[in-house]
C-alpha cells in the first residue's frame, strides 16, 4: 500500500483523515516521521496554503505528501475570516478565543449563514494535485457538544439539527468540508494505483 505523509500537527485532522483513508494508503504524521517546526501558512488563499505545507514537506522528505487548508466563510462577515480562520482572534489563539470571537461578532445577526471550504494538495513526484469540498450550515448563537474541534460546537450543517460537535466523527466525515474533498482524494488514489 502506498504511503503518505499527512502534512498537519493538528491531532484532531489526523484522527479525521486517518479513518477516511484507512485501507487505502498508509498515513504517517509529521511527529512519526520526525518533522518538527512551524509549517508556514503565508498565502491569502485555502489553495496557496495546502500547497505551501505539501511543499513544506516535500521539500524536507522527498516523499509523497498532502496537506489541507480550510476557511469558515460567514455570510454576515463578507466570508471572513475565511483563510484567516485559525489567527481570527490573533496570532497563537486558541480554538476557544475564535469561538468566542464569532459568536460575539454574529451577536444579534439574523443571517447566520455560512460554509466551510476545504482544499487538499496531494504532492506525488513534487507535482501537487488539488481536491475541495464544501459544506454549507448556519452559526448558532451558543456552542453545543464537545466532539471534534475548532469552530465545530457553533456550526451546524444544513439538513442536521445538531452541531458538528454533537455528531459522531463518522457522520461529520460523510458531510464534511474536509470528508468531501478527503473522497475525491480517496478516488484518485483507487483509481491511480
Ligand atoms: P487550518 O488552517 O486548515 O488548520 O484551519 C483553519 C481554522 O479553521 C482553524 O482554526 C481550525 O480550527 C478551523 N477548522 C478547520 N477545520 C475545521 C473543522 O472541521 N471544524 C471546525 N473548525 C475547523
Amino acid at each position: 500500500m502506498k504511503t503518505l505523509i499527512f502534512a498537519t500537527n493538528n491531532k484532531h485532522k489526523l484522527q479525521e483523515v486517518s479513518q477516511l483513508l484507512e485501507g487505502v494508503v498508509i498515513i504517517k504524521s509529521l511527529e512519526e516521521m520526525g518533522l518538527d517546526g512551524e509549517i508556514p501558512e503565508t498565502s491569502d488563499t485555502l489553495q496557496g496554503n495546502s500547497l505551501q505545507k505539501a511543499q513544506w514537506v516535500w521539500d524536507r522528505t522527498h516523499t509523497d505528501c498532502f496537506a489541507d487548508d480550510t476557511g469558515l466563510e460567514v455570510e454576515a462577515l463578507d466570508g471572513r475570516p475565511g483563510v484567516y480562520s485559525a489567527r481570527y482572534a490573533g496570532e497563537h489563539c486558541s480554538f476557544d478565543d475564535n469561538v468566542n470571537k464569532m459568536l460575539h461578532e454574529m451577536e444579534g445577526k439574523t443571517n447566520r449563514k455560512a460554509c466551510f471550504r476545504t482544499v487538499i494538495t496531494l504532492m506525488e513526484n513534487g507535482v501537487p494535485r488539488y481536491f475541495e469540498g464544501r459544506v454549507d450550515g448556519q452559526i448558532l448563537t451558543e456552542r453545543y457538544g464537545k466532539e471534534g474541534f475548532g469552530y465545530d460546537p457553533i456550526f451546524m450543517p444544513d439538513r442536521f439539527a445538531v452541531s458538528f460537535a454533537e455528531m459522531p466523527l463518522e457522520v461529520k466525515n460523510r458531510i464534511s468540508h474536509r470528508g468531501k474533498a478527503v473522497a475525491q482524494l480517496v478516488d484518485y488514489l483507487r483509481n491511480n494505483k
